[in-house]
């Protein structure tokens, strides 16, 4: 039997830890290969390494941040190196952001934005020439993978800058589809909706109310009353990266535990 990604190459952003890290091991353990970037470079190496200790030369770890164009290039090439080419890009790196628009500076609005919205123009800008003629040459389909969140199609008073950008990566998700498609490249492009998932993302709560309550506080608005796993998120995204869903473009995937529903 083989994996459902067997034999495509990975690139995942924000890899260290959380949503980033349960998508790459989880695409490694299907069978493709994977580039784990993050800033944080340690824990970047840390689950390359142990991906590797199970299917040797199945990872590796490349320090880039993605609101650095430069930055894209050099990850790419890496990429390319260690594995000769991508098929499937996920931008996952974010950071979350809780204020109101009186209470949101300017410089917090732009570095929101900069970090979850600009890193997926780029990511999307220059990994799609190399997807194209990976897809090209190995005859495997290729697919974008963005991670927006489910405040990306419903807002909330104290998410300002967070609702925007989230909602502003859902509809440049689907205009690269769409100019994916008109090219004829092989490449979908889809985004992917979460709500609260037990990730480094919740320490503030976690600081503020203890592990316990913190989940629960966050539960109570959930109609399946719990929060997601990180793997809830991963086996949507190894879904979207397989050519099991060869025939969705464009779409959003809402992995909410019910909350857009009401
Ligand atoms: N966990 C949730 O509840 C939740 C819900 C909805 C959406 N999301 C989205 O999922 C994605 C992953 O979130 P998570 O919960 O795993 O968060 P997390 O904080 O656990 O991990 C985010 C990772 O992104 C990296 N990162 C941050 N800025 C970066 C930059 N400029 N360049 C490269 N890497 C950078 C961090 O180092 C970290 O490893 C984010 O886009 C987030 O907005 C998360």
């Amino acid at each position: 039997m083989t994996g459902r990604v067997e034999g495509k190459i990975a690139l995942i952003t924000g890899g260290a830890q959380g949503l980033g890290e349960a998508a790459a091991r989880m695409l490694a353990k299907e069978g493709a290969r994977v580039a784990i970037t993050d800033v944080n470079i340690e824990g970047a190496r840390k689950v390359a390494e142990q991906i590797n200790a199970t299917r040797k030369g199945a990872a590796i770890a490349i320090k880039h941040d993605v609101t650095q164009p430069e930055q894209w290039v050099h990850a790419l090439a890496e990429t390319h190196k260690a594995f000769g080419g991508l098929h499937v890009l996920v931008n996952n790196a974010g950071i979350s952001a809780g204020s109101d628009v009186e209470a949101t500076s300017f410089e917090d609005w732009k570095r929101v934005h900069e970090i979850d919205l600009d890193s997926v123009f780029l990511g999307c800008k220059y990994a799609i020439p190399m997807m194209a003629e990976t897809v090209k040459a190995t005859g495997l389909g290729g697919s974008i993978v963005n991670i927006s969140s489910i405040s990306g199609i419903i807002a909330g008073h104290n998410m300002a800058a967070y609702n925007s950008a989230k909602a502003a990566v859902r509809h440049l998700s689907k205009s690269v589809a769409l100019h994916c498609a008109r090219k004829g490249y092989r490449i979908r492009s889809n985004s992917v909706h979460p709500v609260f998932i037990a990730t480094p993302i919740l320490d503030p709560l976690v600081q503020r109310f203890g592990k316990e309550e913190a989940y629960a506080k966050l539960a109570r608005q959930v109609p399946l009353g719990t929060i997601g796993e990180p793997d809830d998120i991963a086996y949507a995204v190894l879904y979207l990266a397989s050519d099991e869903s060869k025939f969705v473009t464009g779409a959003e995937l809402k992995v909410d535990g019910g909350i857009s529903a009401m």
